[in-house]
């Protein structure tokens, strides 16, 4: 049975009893089934939600939008001590971890280095890009988070779902459903950048047709296209909050970092390698906005003046804007 078989639906889509992925994704897999072409771009066909493209391109994104992480975290992770302990070698069995909206599976493939004596599991809308061998202590599932994770119940140590919430419809629901699949002590891990974007003070930008910068105005209008198809785009402010609404979820812990888009100010050589790294994504990302602010109905005309405005700006350091990234945890209850 797959997740489409409605007659086990508990009423919102999400089956009541174990079912398998959609698909376990292996080169053979036909993309012809799993992706489709949009405005340009390749996109997931499984979720009209998520909106940005599942290529090449974005994956390449993707991989340096990896990076900042790291570099910002100083690991692939938040919460260090808590996921080591969590994944500390047993004598019994091996610690097994889940990468929900695993995009380019680049947090998969490290954290398989990492940890080798762990197994881990990356779930995405659209295949990984692969080059080359992938560690054998890891593999990939084509899946919805949608539909919720009843096949997974209890077997997680980690569980990590970074820059997911554009795809994700009820976000509350979905941390639930994160938290059955993790094992009595295992740990939750959520990350995302916010489209809200701060000024020089890191104040909030309030968006204004007169003075609003182009940058300000394609994260806005991509904001409101995400809220138009349902995405939970702003859910990082209330992450927290929702974790500790959970019963089976103990010690909840949260960050944030603000990075300048472009190198505009920096005190050292790291915070400037990061803020021009930023630029770089936030270029390649306004690209990636264009088939989800066409489907919202702007013209192409104005889409391409967006981006070669809002491109110009960050090229020539014209605006100076901070983007703020929220990082939350939480353990499960021995
Ligand atoms: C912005 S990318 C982030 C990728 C990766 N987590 C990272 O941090 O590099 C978001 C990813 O989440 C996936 N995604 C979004 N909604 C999803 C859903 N409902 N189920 C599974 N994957 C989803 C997208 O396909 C995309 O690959």
């Amino acid at each position: 049975m797959d997740h489409n078989d409605n007659t086990s639906s508990n009423g919102n889509g999400r089956p009541t009893s174990p079912s398998p992925s959609l698909y376990s994704f292996h080169s053979s897999v036909d993309e012809r089934i799993i992706l489709r072409e949009m405005y340009g771009r390749i996109l997931n066909n499984q979720n009209d939600t998520y909106f940005l493209p599942a290529d090449h391109e974005e994956h390449r994104r993707l991989d340096l939008q990896h990076h900042i992480y790291t570099l910002m975290l100083g690991d692939l992770y938040p919460a260090g001590s808590l996921v080591r302990k969590a994944l500390r070698p047993r004598a019994n069995r091996r610690p097994k971890v889940l990468d929900i909206g695993t995009g380019s599976g680049r947090w998969v493939i490290d954290m398989a280095k990492e940890f080798p004596h762990c197994d881990v599991v990356g779930v995405d809308l659209a295949p990984p890009r692969l080059e080359g061998e992938a560690p054998s202590n890891c593999r990939f599932e084509i899946d919805d988070a949608n539909l919720g994770f009843a096949h997974f119940r209890q077997q997680f140590d980690v569980v990590h779902a970074r820059a997911t919430s554009m795809g994700i419809r009820d976000y509350p629901a979905f941390l639930k459903e994160l938290a059955l699949t993790l094992r009595p002590g295992g740990v939750l891990l959520l990350g995302e950048g916010e489209m809200q974007l701060y000024d020089e003070q890191r104040r909030p930008l309030s968006f204004s047709e007169v003075t609003s910068s182009w940058i300000e105005r394609v994260f806005f209008a991509g904001y409101n296209a995400v809220k138009t198809r349902g995405g939970s785009i702003d859910a990082s402010a209330m992450t927290p909050s929702w974790l500790r609404s959970i019963d089976s979820l103990i010690d909840v812990g949260w960050a944030k970092a603000f990075i300048p888009i472009g190198p505009w100010i920096y005190a050292n050589e790291r915070d400037r390698v990061l803020a021009e790294m930023l630029r770089t994504n936030c270029l390649q990302y306004i690209s990636g906005l264009i088939p989800l602010l066409l489907s919202d109905g702007y013209l192409p005309e104005s889409v391409e003046k967006m981006k070669r405005e809002a491109t110009a700006e960050l090229q020539e350091l014209r605006v100076n804007i901070y983007s703020r990234w929220s990082f939350a945890w939480a353990i499960k209850k021995p």
